[in-house]
């Protein structure tokens, strides 16, 4: 399986606006390799701040979308028919590990047991990735990073980490970002003025309100994206929101509908 390769000068580095410290706990991880987990709920921003402090940094990224059929081959590599003959391809954890790349497991709880087995003696202080079909061993390049991620809120109470994997790594907790900043991330994103986004991010305050009562996760900031997006491209808000903010939500109609009172409450 191929890694999506991304590497960007700081000067071009996707638009991340920092909610506290989390650049520098990233940076400084880097700077010692250390393994840095990230917990927060979907749509918050953690794709985009690994993205962003690659590029600061100047490492490549490779980022691996975990599931369940995804096994320890697909991270390492294997062996391919090439022409007749038959190469060892690098997956894309080996080529974060010889390149010194960040390597950014993304859902990681869902990943099979063998693949965070894979992953034990990269996040301790021997940092060696052994191979088994090809015999070899390789040292970790002094840049390489592994970063994982995954939504503690949904996952169901077998799909956690085990101790000996999670206390490999350091972790940043990421939530949904204060009115204040999300704000303007909406606005950047979206295009649509701060004075017209400010109610929507009033709305997914409400909204978010309701997890772990009417809804199970709360709506996310990709949401409020996608809706100030749809106004700005001309559609009347209350579509926009409806389609946006309240039917990725739920699928229950009682639900549904105190949700649109919700969004009678804040645009009248
Ligand atoms: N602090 C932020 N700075 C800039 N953009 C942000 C920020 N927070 C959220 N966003 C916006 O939210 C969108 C969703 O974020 P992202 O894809 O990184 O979420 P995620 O946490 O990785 O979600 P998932 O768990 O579903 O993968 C981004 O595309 C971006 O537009
Ligand atoms: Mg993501």
């Amino acid at each position: 399986m191929d890694g999506s390769l991304t590497m960007k000068g700081a000067a071009d580095a996707p638009f991340y606006l920092a909610q506290g410290d989390e650049c520098d706990v990233f940076a400084a991880a880097a700077r010692n390799g250390l393994p840095v987990l990230l917990k927060g709920p979907t749509g918050c921003g953690k794709t985009r701040f690994v993205a962003h402090m690659a590029a600061q940094l100047g490492r490549p990224l490779y980022t691996v979308a975990c599931h369940d059929d995804l096994s320890a081959a697909d991270l390492i590599g294997r062996y391919l028919l090439k022409g007749g003959e038959t190469v060892w391809v690098d997956g894309p954890l080996t080529r974060a590990v010889r390149e010194g790349a960040i390597c950014y497991l993304d859902e990681v709880v869902e990943a099979r047991k063998d693949v965070t087995v894979v992953l034990h003696p990269l996040t301790d202080d021997r940092r060696i990735l052994p191979i088994d079909r090809t015999g070899e061993e390789i040292e970790a390049h002094p840049d390489f990073l592994l970063v994982a991620s995954y939504n503690p809120g949904y996952q169901n109470i077998l799909k956690t980490l085990k101790p000996s994997t999670r206390q490999r790594f350091i972790a940043l907790e990421f939530d949904f970002p204060r009115a204040a900043h999300e704000i303007p991330v909406v606005a950047r994103e979206s295009g649509l003025s701060e004075d017209r986004v400010a109610p929507l991010v009033r709305l997914a305050g409400k909204l978010r309100g309701l997890k772990g009562q009417d809804l199970e996760e709360g709506v996310s900031t990709r949401l409020v994206v996608y809706a100030a997006t749809l106004i700005r491209q001309g559609m009347p808000v209350e579509r926009a929101v409806q389609t946006a903010m309240i039917e990725p939500l739920t699928d229950d109609p009682d639900v549904k509908s105190g949700l649109r009172d919700l969004v009678t409450a804040v645009f009248g």
